[in-house]
């Protein structure tokens, strides 16, 4: 399956990769390979951002200690101890005020490429959550890579082959009561 914008198919492939990405907390031992992740990380640069400014920082951690403890930096990563590689995302906020949306359409690209290249992922909400009482997992994960005060950890992505399979998602996504047309009280 490969990333394609070819209008003779209207796109069918990318619509593919839209579908069939699920989010994996289980993975294989096997390793990414080298050239899958350098694409990966290719598709988080080809990323839009605000201005143009690309403030991101992608840590790619493959440590199996350094996973363990990420796998700890609150509730709902626990996955991260089986995956072979996760990329953490932080964005320089000293240069980018909208870190947030940037960091996040980088994220997407990242579990899209991931998954177009016949791996999976899943994201692992980062700001706004809680390492235990009084520490934010933000402080736990900027500790533990030692990531400068500059920047914010949105989020991080864990990547693998998949060890568990889920049903694509289909038409029922569809929620057309939450499409309008020009004023919000219209239907679409
Ligand atoms: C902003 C955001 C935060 C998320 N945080 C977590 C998380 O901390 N842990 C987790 O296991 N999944 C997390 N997810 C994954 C969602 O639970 C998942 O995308 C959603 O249930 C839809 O399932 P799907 O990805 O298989 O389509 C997050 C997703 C997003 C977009």
């Amino acid at each position: 399956m490969k990333f394609s914008c070819n209008m003779g198919g209207i796109g069918m492939e990318f619509f593919e990769v839209l579908r069939r990405r699920r989010s994996i907390r289980r993975f294989e031992r096997r390793p990414v390979e080298r050239e899958k992740l350098e694409k990966i990380l290719e598709a988080a640069f080809l990323s839009p951002s605000s201005y143009n400014r690309r403030a991101w920082i992608f840590i790619v951690v493959d440590d199996p200690q350094l996973l363990d403890k990420l796998a700890e930096s609150k509730a709902g990563a626990q996955g991260i101890r089986n995956a072979p590689l996760a990329i953490v995302v932080a964005v320089d906020e000293e240069i980018d005020d909208v870190w947030i949306e940037d960091g996040a359409i980088a994220a997407e690209h990242i579990q899209l490429a991931a998954f177009a290249l016949g791996l999976s992922s899943f994201w692992v909400q980062i700001r706004k959550r809680e390492h235990k009482r009084g520490v934010s997992a933000e402080e736990f994960v900027k500790e533990l890579l030692r990531i400068p005060e500059n920047y914010r950890v949105l989020c991080i992505v864990a990547v693998g082959y998949p060890a568990e399979r889920k049903s694509p998602h289909g038409m029922d996504v569809m929620e057309w009561e939450k499409v309008r047309h020009n004023l919000f009280s219209q239907k679409f």
